[in-house]
């Protein structure tokens, strides 16, 4: 498994496993525990987690599984992510939705996380979404005060646009190394608006979210959804893949920005499907193919 260097000490798997959806897989810690072995044993070290995912629950569900063998952590990158408040039974506290990247909500939601995973880092923290009342000094602080403790190693956003990006990258002492964003042959914004060539722009390699559009791709009868059906299909017969999802991973893997799909799946052959695209090579022609499909027209 090819490796991605974000930092000086800090290397992805190209490959990320994507924790969101672990509450509903609803499985014993044991279960878990063999999901992630599995992954290990695959080359896929890096996982990828939120506070809020499972409502607060998946990150207390891998911590628990990982307790069974805690050897197994030093032989991953946990990252995880803070910033969304989530009107939750876990959090009678919280009101309504709405964002808080306040140093004191940042410090909090770490240690919450600490104690979930039962470790005593994360590798990476990433501010999960841009939060208009951000005040980028006050995320400064915190960054600095859980990177000094030895309690996060590395930093970066998620869903940042150019200017928030920009903005926060300009206070805070310690570089972001990802910009985590939806990416996928379905959903082409973050190609188009300019984002994905922030990225690039800065020489950073983004974490690719709901890398199979969720699902969506595969169950739905827009049309959008039939006419990339169409060209996946297409595309798999010509390069011998074993499925539409390993071409869609394909078509993320062979962009020069060194995307790195986070697998939202927990069923082994659904990982190992991307573990095969890192393999597929897809020409410019089909590559254009698949755009011209989800666009629905040409390139002008
Ligand atoms: N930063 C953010 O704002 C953000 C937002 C969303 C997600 N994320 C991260 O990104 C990860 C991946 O997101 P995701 O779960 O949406 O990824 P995804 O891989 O695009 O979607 C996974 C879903 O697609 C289904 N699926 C996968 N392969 C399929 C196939 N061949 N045929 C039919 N259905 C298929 C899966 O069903 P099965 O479970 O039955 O396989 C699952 O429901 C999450 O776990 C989370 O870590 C981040």
């Amino acid at each position: 498994m090819q490796k991605i260097s974000l930092a000086k000490n800090l290397s992805f798997s190209r490959i990320i496993h994507g924790l969101w959806r672990l509450d509903e897989w609803k499985q014993p810690k044991e279960e878990t525990l063999q999901l992630i072995q599995f992954c290990l044993d695959n080359g896929i070290t890096t996982f990828d987690h939120a506070d809020i995912y499972g409502s607060y629950t998946c990150e207390k569900l891998f911590g628990d599984a990982l307790s069974l063998q805690p050897s197994l952590r030093s032989h991953m990158q946990l990252v995880t992510k803070c910033g969304i408040i989530l009107p939750s039974a876990q959090r009678p506290q919280n009101a309504t939705h709405h964002y808080n990247t306040s140093k004191e909500h940042i410090l909090f939601s770490v240690e919450q996380s600490l104690k979930n995973f039962r470790t005593d880092y994360i590798d990476l923290l990433l501010i999960h979404r841009p939060d208009p009342f951000m005040d980028p000094a006050e995320v400064a602080e915190a960054f600095q005060e859980l990177h000094s403790a030895g309690k996060v190693l590395h930093f970066g956003v998620s869903n940042f646009k150019q200017d928030h990006f920009e903005m926060l990258a300009s206070y805070v002492k310690q570089p972001l190394v990802t910009n985590q964003l939806e990416l996928s042959a379905y959903q082409l914004e973050n190609f188009q608006d300019g984002t994905l060539q922030l990225c690039m722009k800065h020489r950073i390699a983004p974490m690719a979210w709901s890398p199979l559009s969720g699902g969506d791709i595969f169950a739905s009868n827009e049309e959008k959804a039939v006419r990339l059906r169409h060209t996946l299909t297409k595309v798999q017969e010509e390069i011998g893949a074993n499925g539409m999802d390993e071409v869609l991973y394909a078509w993320l893997l062979v962009h020069p920005a060194n995307i790195m799909p986070i697998v939202g799946s927990g069923k082994r052959q659904r990982i190992q499907a991307a573990i095969r695209a890192t393999e597929l090579s897809l020409t410019r022609d089909q590559w254009f193919a698949i755009l011209h499909a989800s666009m629905g027209h040409d390139v002008p």
